[in-house]
């Protein structure tokens, strides 16, 4: 090496010796000829100081160039120690000088990192990758990971690489395509999850197995959405969902306290699906905070306005605050944002309910919203009325804001929740057709069986999200292992047996030589990692993410390739 410590070894007790440090400027001051140079790398700052005189390349030399210090290490003067710093007790003595990299002026701003736009910050991410808060998410992630793969192997789970070219896996995205060369007209997909590899895992035997794995959608973006993410992916034989719950705890629990240095209690709550759709409107539900849904809809008809007396649904939350005009117009809004009309907000002050609509409610509704919100002195009560799908969904958002509105949502809080019990199909309205809430290949309800063909609405899954402070952090099952069981549910969803041949007949006659009885899950880890850091942008947590048109600023990916590559591949683009 060139180096003989890194820029984060060196202390009290290494005073005396003659060291070779290398790294990056990242601070240069003058002080006379005495020249104050603040060394970085992955490991730490150490202050180096030069005399200008002996080292005349210095003057002109610019922040963030490489360089080599040799020198000796010496107690730093008193007064100028500097304990925030782990080396702060000393400093190196430079004898000589190696610019090894000079650089030119950054294109982008390391110590006021709010200057960039998350565009320039795409375009040059192996410079912002330099600032010390993606240093430590990188390292975060690293440590996380580890975490995982320590806790998986002591249980007896095996690491196996699944392959990246496939034959496309449903998952309901889109697909990414990479058409062969050999085969023309024939393309690979990118797999949106190791899903069947998996399970044709459980059948080879193996018994315990995880994946650290890279997946691949083309999907509409989000904060915690991209094209290409990693799923901590695991699959087990002969496993109840009882002890998927316990490894996944034990993951979570060594990631606390190897990692976040702190407990976590499980095991984790449970909720059926239903019972969250009633109290919180959503299958994601954020316990952070409470502000439950309470249902009205007993009561519609103890009003004399159409918004609620011809509404299938009513629900209200008791926000336990009086809110503002504005508050409640920006809360109108998001109920808009997910199809409702808007909210009625009415106050109660003193058993007394005021606001616009109140002249429409009846004695019972009146006195029904009194006592819900008994518990406050004065408190706004938002209420959402019309389809019962469109009024949950528009409460949940509604209760989602109110809570950062109300500053409800304390840091570094964690509330992870089971949610079980989901229907194994949901109806597509637009297609007209059942599609599966999980995946094809999820396990129905024994005691629901008879219902598959005939009422797919009646049918329960043993499927289950795990939900971590509002966030669908991951998703599994228990899995179908009997060839006639999955051919049934392809049915339902519109998958003809010829076609449900023609797309997986290798999966299906794998369960024909002898198929164990399997279930798992997928985490999704950039979401995890994100949250356990209180962020929602999952790209702060990956080296080299895509912007929100799945683009890479950096290398210009996607980008238009050669005619002859095009030809080669038996393509012909249309301009
Ligand atoms: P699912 O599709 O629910 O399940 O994915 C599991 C978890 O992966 C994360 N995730 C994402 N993270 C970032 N960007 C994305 N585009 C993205 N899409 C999904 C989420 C999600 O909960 N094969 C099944 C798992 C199984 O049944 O074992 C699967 O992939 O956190």
């Amino acid at each position: 090496m060139l180096r003989t410590h890194t820029c984060g070894e060196l202390r009290k007790k290494d005073c005396g010796k003659t060291v070779a440090l290398a790294g990056w400027v990242s601070r240069k001051r003058s002080f006379g000829k005495l020249v104050f140079i603040s060394l970085r790398d992955r490991f730490g700052e150490t202050q180096v100081i030069c005399n200008s005189d002996e080292n005349p390349s210095l003057k002109d030399l610019r922040k963030e160039s490489v360089i080599l210090a040799e020198g000796k290490v010496q107690e730093r003067k008193k007064g100028e120690d500097n304990k925030e710093m782990a080396t702060g007790e000393i400093e190196v003595a430079v004898k000589k000088i190696t610019i090894l990299n000079a650089a030119e002026p950054l294109p982008l701003d390391l110590d006021n990192a709010e200057n960039n736009s998350d565009e320039v910050r795409l375009k040059y991410r192996f410079l912002d990758l330099r600032r010390q808060e993606m240093k430590e998410n990188l390292v975060f992630r690293h440590r996380v990971s580890q975490a995982i793969r320590k806790e998986l192997c002591s249980k007896g789970f095996l690491e196996i690489e699944t392959p990246f070219l496939v034959r496309s896996t449903p998952e309901g995205a889109r697909d990414y395509l990479v058409p062969s060369r050999v085969h023309k007209w024939h393309a690979y997909a990118l797999p949106q999850s190791p899903q069947i590899y998996k399970q044709l895992l459980m059948i080879s035997g193996f018994d315990r197995y995880f994946q650290l794995a890279r997946c691949f959608r083309d999907e509409d973006l989000r904060a915690d959405r991209q094209p290409e993410f990693t799923q901590v992916d695991l699959e087990m034989s002969f496993a109840e969902q009882q002890d998927v719950f316990d490894v996944v705890e034990g993951i979570i629990s060594k990631i606390f306290s190897e990692v976040m240095e702190s407990g976590i209690e499980t095991p984790f709550l449970r909720l059926a699906y239903k019972e969250s759709i009633e109290r919180f409107g959503t299958d994601k539900p954020d316990l952070r905070f409470g502000l439950e849904l309470k249902d009205l809809s007993k009561l519609a008809n103890d009003s004399s306005s159409d918004a609620l007396s011809s509404a299938e649904c009513i629900k209200c939350i008791v926000t336990g605050d009086l809110l503002s005009r504005k508050q409640a117009d920006s809360l109108s809004e998001v109920a808009r944002a997910y199809k409702a009309k808007g909210i009625i907000a009415i106050n109660k002050e003193n058993n007394e309910l005021s606001g616009q609509f109140s002249k429409f409610l009846g004695d019972k509704l009146k006195e029904k919203l009194v006592s819900l919100s008994s518990g406050f002195e004065k408190s706004t009560i938002v209420i959402v009325a019309g389809k019962a799908k469109t009024v949950n969904e528009a409460l949940a958002n509604v209760r989602n804001e109110l809570a950062r509105m109300l500053g409800l949502i304390k840091k570094d809080v964690f509330k992870f929740c089971w949610v079980v019990d989901f229907p194994l199909f949901e109806w597509n309205d637009n297609e007209k057709r059942w599609e599966p809430s999980h995946h094809m290949f999820t396990m129905p309800k024994k005691e629901c069986l008879e219902f598959l063909e005939s009422s797919p609405e009646k049918v329960f899954a043993d499927c289950y999200d795990l939900v971590l402070n509002g966030v669908e952090l991951g998703s599994g099952s228990l899995r179908i292992s009997e060839p006639g069981l999955q051919e049934k549910v392809m049915k339902v969803i519109g998958l003809s047996h010829e076609k449900a041949r023609e797309k997986f007949g290798f999966f299906l006659d794998s369960f024909r030589y002898g198929a164990p009885p399997h279930g798992g899950i997928a985490l999704g880890l950039d979401r995890l990692i994100a949250i356990l850091k209180n962020q929602n942008d999952i790209r702060e947590f990956i080296a080299f993410p895509k912007n929100k048109k799945a683009e890479c600023p950096m290398d210009n990916s996607p980008s238009i390739v050669s005619e002859a590559q095009i030809e080669e591949l038996g393509l012909k683009l249309k301009k």
